[in-house]
């Protein structure tokens, strides 16, 4: 009898009722846009600023519409120009180069390594070779490169770094948040990440220009006294008449959903990583299956699980892939074709300048990508990695 798995990995996790409760009482009172003229007590919007700043320990907060507009509105506060060049590692997903190419900029693509993280070696090359001076560094599916040798290069050639901590809210290297190491952090709550607004984004920054920028393109109609984790009026003196409005704000009904779960960010992480490392000590059982490294300096937080089907050539990869969609497990899997849900490589962007990555497309050829929600259950999980286990049996001849 073959396992099969009776849980949707795509059910996201439900915001909790404080959410529920805090959504209604603003829902009653009509205040869901967050520049209602009413001052910043009590503004959703501005208290989720303060307190998200607190928790990444840093000066300022500008809450926005998704993550893709936070990596927007960093790159542009940060002051890249139309055909200025952004580095930005081959693993992650197309909302990323998709914020460089909203900016008219170009994206430069930086290998990735076995890890699945950018390659320092080939950031330094391509940095000097395209003598570009801002990076998006995307820490995709929760993989956190080695930041301190990053930081050094960035350092060293006058490099601004924003970080993409779509998948990374809470993970540390060496100790260090992720959204700490760049001139800016932008993050997501779309469903599917550490906290569920359906969409929103965050900026935090310690820069003031950076973050008064952000704040006045984000769309505050001059209204941006309001914001609690946010500059001097003088910064914003500086700024306001040049500055347009993209109109890029959270709604206060976001905000009021997000801020109760906060709290919540280290127990869910800490399940998460439960569940992850339950379901990855099974798979590494298998001859065929091997997993990315995570170096001891990587305190991560998945909410994703990836691996690789060594030594598989493509159509064996995808009958594993039919088989174990067949019983519950959809794989995503990264060397497809064509785009398929929350999975592309370079070659899928075609609005990307065709760049070389031969040591990106190897890896990424044979990758596979699982979603963990976090309601799974520990019997659950056993049975997700079960059904992994059999369909690679089953497949191969
Ligand atoms: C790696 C990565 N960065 C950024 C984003 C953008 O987030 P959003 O969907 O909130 O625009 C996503 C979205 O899934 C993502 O996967």
């Amino acid at each position: 009898m073959r396992a099969k798995l009776d849980f949707d990995l795509a059910t996201p996790e439900a915001p909790p009722q404080a959410s529920v409760d805090a959504a209604v009482k603003l829902l009653k009172s009509g205040f869901l846009f967050r520049y209602a003229e009413m001052g910043s007590e009590g503004n959703e919007a501005a208290l989720l600023e303060q307190e998200f700043a607190a928790l990444l320990g840093r000066k300022y907060c500008v809450a926005v519409n998704s993550g893709g507009s936070a990596m927007f509105l960093a790159l542009k506060a940060a002051g890249v120009q139309p055909g200025d060049k952004v580095l930005l590692n081959a693993f992650t997903l197309a909302p990323v180069p998709g914020a460089i190419e909203h900016l008219h900029a170009e994206t430069v693509l930086v290998e990735i390594n076995a890890r699945l993280v950018i390659d320092p070696s080939d950031l330094r090359a391509k940095a000097e070779a395209s003598g570009a001076k801002y990076l998006l560094m995307s820490h995709m599916r929760g993989h956190v490169a080695d930041m301190e040798a990053v930081q050094e290069i960035c350092d060293e050639l006058g490099i601004k770094m924003i970080e993409d901590c779509a998948h990374t809210m809470g993970a540390t290297w060496n100790g260090v948040q992720t959204g700490k190491f760049g001139l800016a952090g932008a993050f997501s709550s779309q469903s599917y990440k550490q906290f569920n607004t359906g969409e929103g984004g965050l900026i935090v920054t310690d820069d003031a220009d950076l973050a008064a920028r952000a704040i006045l393109m984000s769309g505050s109609y001059m209204l941006y006294p309001q914001h609690s984790a946010a500059p001097s009026e003088a910064v914003f003196a500086r700024w306001k008449g040049s500055m347009a409005n993209h109109s890029m704000r959270m709604s206060a009904l976001v905000a009021a959903i997000l801020r109760p779960q906060l709290p919540l960010l280290p127990a869910r992480n800490a399940r998460w990583r439960e569940v992850h490392d339950r379901i990855a000590k099974r798979l590494r059982t298998h001859q065929l299956i091997r997993l990315p490294q995570r170096p001891n300096e990587e305190d991560y937080t998945p909410t994703s699980l990836q691996f690789f089907m060594e030594g598989l050539s493509q159509p064996q990869i995808e009958a594993v892939i039919a088989d174990s969609t067949a019983h519950g497990v959809p794989i995503k899997f990264f060397g497809g074709d064509t785009p398929e849900g929350f999975t592309s490589r370079a070659p899928h962007w075609e609005y990307v300048k065709p760049q070389p990555l031969p040591r990106s497309e190897a890896i990424l050829s044979q990758l596979c990508d699982i979603r963990l929600p976090l309601g799974l259950s520990d019997s659950q999980a056993d049975t997700l990695a079960n059904v992994l286990l059999e369909s690679l049996n089953e497949a191969l001849p």
